[in-house]
């Protein structure tokens, strides 16, 4: 049932992390092609040489003329996108008198912009099909806000209410395109390894499943909201966070 059967799928920040899991995920699941996109040319190509049907191309999902000339370079191969993860996101965190403009842009510009920059060119693809799905990986941080986390907040936050506003506009004469979100909670990867493992543990212990999550489980919930067993969902926000009680 969670298949990807000859669907062709796009992931940003597949190199590594959680959009590794996702790219690994959908290639198992049967994806007719998987196209990793990241700013790392040497990890992508480990990622593609695991997997016949995934290509590692890199893109930066800053860059707007790469990212116009990517998806008509693929339209060309393909009738349709049929998945895009919007999955690529830095961190750039400090309490707000210290903020820097530079990590106020950076955070905004990659975690938010970007995810417009890539759904502008590909949407249009997938309402001229007919079908397709977008899934945005926001974060708890998004919903629920953070110490230290302006920048992200702000950035994941409007994720999700660009999530809504997609899922409206994109539907519009019968399209069958889905866009939703998945909402993570702190997962292990690299992106908080810079946080201390007293307070991880802190975090975890206020976890109904007291424990941090893996890459697989969000990439689980990824597939689920790519295939078609999610036809009937759109415009709606997955936690994955294990039961998460947030804040001090
Ligand atoms: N790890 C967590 O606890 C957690 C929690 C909630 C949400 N998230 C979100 O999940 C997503 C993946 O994070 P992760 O934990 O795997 O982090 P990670 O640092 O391991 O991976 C981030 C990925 O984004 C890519 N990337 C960054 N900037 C890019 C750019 N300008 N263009 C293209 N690719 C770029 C990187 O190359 C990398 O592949 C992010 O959006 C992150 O905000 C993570």
């Amino acid at each position: 049932m969670f298949n990807l059967n000859g669907k062709v799928c796009v992931v940003t920040g597949g190199n590594k992390g959680i959009g590794r899991g996702i790219v690994e995920n959908f290639a198992k699941a049967g994806a007719k092609v998987v196209y990793a996109l990241g700013r790392d040319e040497a990890a992508l190509k480990e990622v593609e040489s695991l997997f016949p049907n995934v290509k590692g191309i890199k893109l930066d999902v800053t860059d707007v003329a790469g990212i116009k000339a990517f998806v008509a370079s693929i339209k060309e191969e393909h009738a349709n996108i049929d998945v895009l993860v919007n999955n690529a996101g830095i961190t750039r965190d400090t309490l707000i008198q210290r903020m820097t403009d530079d990590d106020w842009n950076q955070v905004l510009d990659i975690n938010l912009k970007g995810l417009f920059n890539m759904s502008r060119e590909i949407a249009p693809v997938m309402m001229k099909a007919g079908v397709g799905s977008i899934i945005n990986i926001s974060s708890v941080v998004g919903i629920d806000g953070n110490i230290g986390q302006t920048n992200y907040a702000a950035a994941k936050g409007g994720v999700i209410a660009m999530t809504k506003s997609w899922a409206k506009e994109f539907a519009r004469k019968g399209a069958q395109v889905r866009v939703n979100c998945i909402a993570p909670g702190f997962t292990q990867t690299d992106m908080i390894k810079t946080v201390p493992d007293k307070i991880l543990e802190a975090i975890a212990a206020k976890i109904m499943l007291q424990k941090l999550g893996t890459i697989e489980d969000i990439a689980n919930g990824c597939l689920y909201l790519a295939c078609d067993a999610s036809q009937y969902v759109t415009a709606q926000t997955l936690r994955i966070d294990g039961g998460m009680i947030f804040g001090i």
